[in-house]
């Protein structure tokens, strides 16, 4: 029986793959530790409470005392470290945090698992630390072109510059101590349990709210959208599969501009909830500083490698996510209690 150590499984993705994990396979053990800051939000996972398979530890990445007694305590196989501060606005405003969990809390988990998996020479067989990165790492592109895994880091944001950072220590891990190690660089995710300071949940819920909705600019960069299960089955063919020490971009071809997206919002929620969500909430806002033009994934080597391909198209997903938005809205009401209203004005006016 595998044992999965993921780090950061109450936030959005990491919730989504445990989901997708203890439902596709009924001979794993999953240890979600979590910090639970405002990202992370345990009615993600109220569903597991009585899972045998699945045990919640509540604690930082950072704290080494804690993510040590795990690897006394549990044969853990596999780390899936997803644990991060996720938000570019966030670290366009407060960077110091993001460079605690994001760099300082990898190498935490890098360490620990290389201790209780390493003789000193040589690293059990089957074990490895997977680093959930982003397409971020590489910058912005131009109007042409994609990013391959070998297209040079050059992070703008100081969120993305954590994540460059993580992923070189990563990489030194596996250069020095031959560590068993694979880095995924996902595009933009989108589905359930996303928190609504991010773009999608954000437009809908204020489009429910018929508050106004901020489009950063001129609204035309170009992100490229990946629906979040499609994001968790290749993380778990990465683990199962992934070449050591290999990166392994994931990301669907599906660039749309910001503006398109928030008028496919408007327009599903226009024609199935209320007919008073028009167009005219939309408000250009100041641009984003440093605001990255446009990310665009090349999968090609996760498709020829692993044969991973994204099998939701951005119209269906768009729709799913909505749509569990609407039954979902206690989960909304939930996480925008407490300091989100605060956060908005800050940002928003
Ligand atoms: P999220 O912000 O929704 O969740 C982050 C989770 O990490 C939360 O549950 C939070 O409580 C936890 N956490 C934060 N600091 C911690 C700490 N010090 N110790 C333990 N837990 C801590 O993030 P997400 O959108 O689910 O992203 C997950 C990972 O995927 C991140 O590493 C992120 O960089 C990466 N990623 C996300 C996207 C995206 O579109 N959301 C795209 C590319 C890469
Ligand atoms: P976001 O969801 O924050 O993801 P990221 O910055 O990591 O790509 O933003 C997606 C895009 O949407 C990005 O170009 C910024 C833009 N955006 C807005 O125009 N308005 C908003 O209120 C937010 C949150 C984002």
């Amino acid at each position: 029986m595998d044992t999965y150590l993921v780090t950061g499984g109450a936030g959005f993705i990491g919730s989504n793959f445990i989901h997708y994990m203890l439902k596709k396979y009924d001979d794993i053990k999953v240890i979600n530790l979590d910090k639970l800051t405002y990202a992370g939000n345990l009615e993600n996972l109220k569903s597991l409470n009585e899972n045998s398979n699945y045990t919640f530890v509540e604690g930082d990445i950072c704290d080494s005392n804690i993510v040590n007694d795990l690897f006394q305590k549990y044969d853990i196989d596999f780390v899936v470290n997803f644990a991060a501060e996720s938000h570019v606005d966030r670290s366009i405003l407060e960077p110091e945090v993001f460079i605690r969990t994001n760099v300082l809390g990898t190498v935490i988990l890098l360490n620990a698992a290389k201790s209780a998996w390493s003789d000193g020479n040589n690293f059990k067989i089957g074990k490895k630390y997977i680093q959930i990165s982003t397409d971020e790492v590489y910058g912005s592109l131009g109007k042409t072109g994609y990013f391959k895994e070998n297209t040079p880091l050059c992070p703008h944001s100081p969120y993305s510059s954590s994540k460059a950072s993580a992923d070189l220590m990563v990489k030194a891990y596996y250069d020095t101590y031959k560590m068993p190690v694979n880095i995924t660089r996902c595009s933009n995710n989108y589905g359930p349990y996303q928190f609504p300071e991010k773009l999608i949940p954000l437009i809908i819920n204020n489009c429910l709210n018929k508050s106004e909705l901020p489009v950063y600019g001129d609204g035309l960069n170009i992100r490229d959208w990946l629906y979040v299960e499609d994001h968790c089955k290749a993380i778990d063919m990465v683990i199962n599969k992934g070449k050591l020490g290999q990166v392994y971009n994931i990301g669907g071809h599906n660039e749309r501009t910001n503006i398109h997206i928030v008028k496919t919002i408007i327009s599903y929620i226009h024609d199935k909830v209320d007919s008073l969500v028009t167009e005219d909430l939309i408000k250009y806002v100041q641009d984003r500083k440093g605001h990255d033009r446009r990310y665009g994934i090349d999968p090609s080597k996760i498709k020829t490698e692993l044969g991973w391909y994204p099998e939701t198209k951005f119209e269906d997903g768009i729709v799913k996510t909505i749509e569990w938005y609407l039954q979902n809205n206690d989960w909304m009401e939930s996480v925008t209690s407490g300091n989100y209203q605060k956060y908005y004005k800050e940002m928003y006016s």
